[in-house]
């Protein structure tokens, strides 16, 4: 996102890789920090990166790191975490390693499907938190065909061990030989929710997979694929979680 608004002069140290915020504020009191020629030891100093001239010890910080943002079309067998103990393979491997890059929330191991990876803290906090309302529709393959009453019963919330889920849209896509195709819409993130909600209307999961996030879909991403956002749509899903929820329903 964009910082053309003030921010705390440790926390821009602490973004630009100067120190840690706690160090930061160890220098600003040792007056070490300068803003605009003059030297600042007060905590309370705002500051505009694009506006304001900071100096540590005489010199400027480093420039920001460059934001990247990538659309990942996830396969099964791959986990969300930057790191894992049991030594599966994770979603970075499919990535470029230029950067540091995080994914955007989870997917399970066996669930594929759109998965963001960027290096932009402050939209990746805006995206998963709860009052932003992100929407992420699921495509689930079940082992049963869920009846008007199961359907009716997603879109009112069903309970479940963590608590009732909040009301989702719900639709067969496609009736199959042994089961169904179900399109579930969330804006929640639990573990496991939507293999668990399905669960508890009887109509088990036998593949998952992620179609959308917000306005953003897979079209034209093979499995395993993966694009850079364009600018616009950074800007676009960084309008998407500043709005208003109810106004994109
Ligand atoms: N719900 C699930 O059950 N699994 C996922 O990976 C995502 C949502």
């Amino acid at each position: 996102m964009d910082q053309a608004e003030p921010i705390r002069l440790q926390k821009f140290l602490a973004e630009r890789g100067v120190a840690s915020r706690r160090a930061a504020e160890q220098m600003i009191a040792a007056g070490r920090v300068q803003v605009n020629g003059k030297t600042v030891t007060d905590m309370g100093v705002k500051i505009v990166p694009e506006r304001d001239r900071v100096l540590v010890d005489g010199a400027e910080p480093p420039a920001p790191p460059q934001l990247r943002y990538i659309l990942l079309h996830k396969p099964t067998g791959y986990i969300c975490s930057v790191r894992d103990e049991k030594g599966r393979r994770t979603v970075l491997d499919l990535v470029p390693a230029a950067q540091r890059l995080y994914p955007v929330g989870r997917l399970d191991y066996d669930t594929s499907g759109l998965l963001l990876l960027t290096n932009d803290g402050a939209l990746t906090h805006a995206l998963l938190h709860p009052s932003r309302q992100v929407e992420k529709t699921y495509w689930a393959e079940t082992e049963a065909v869920p009846d008007e009453s199961g359907l009716q019963r997603l879109r009112r919330g069903v309970y479940l061990s963590d608590g009732k889920t909040a009301p989702a849209k719900a639709r067969i896509v496609k009736r199959l030989p042994d089961g169904a195709v179900v399109e579930l819409t969330i804006h929640e993130g639990r573990n496991r929710q939507v293999r668990r909600m399905m669960e508890a209307i009887n109509c088990p999961v036998r593949r998952l997979k992620r179609v959308s996030v917000a306005f953003l879909t897979l079209e034209g991403l093979p499995l395993g694929g993966w694009r850079e956002l364009s600018p616009e749509e950074v800007a676009r899903l960084s309008a998407y979680v500043r709005q208003e929820t109810p106004k994109r329903r």
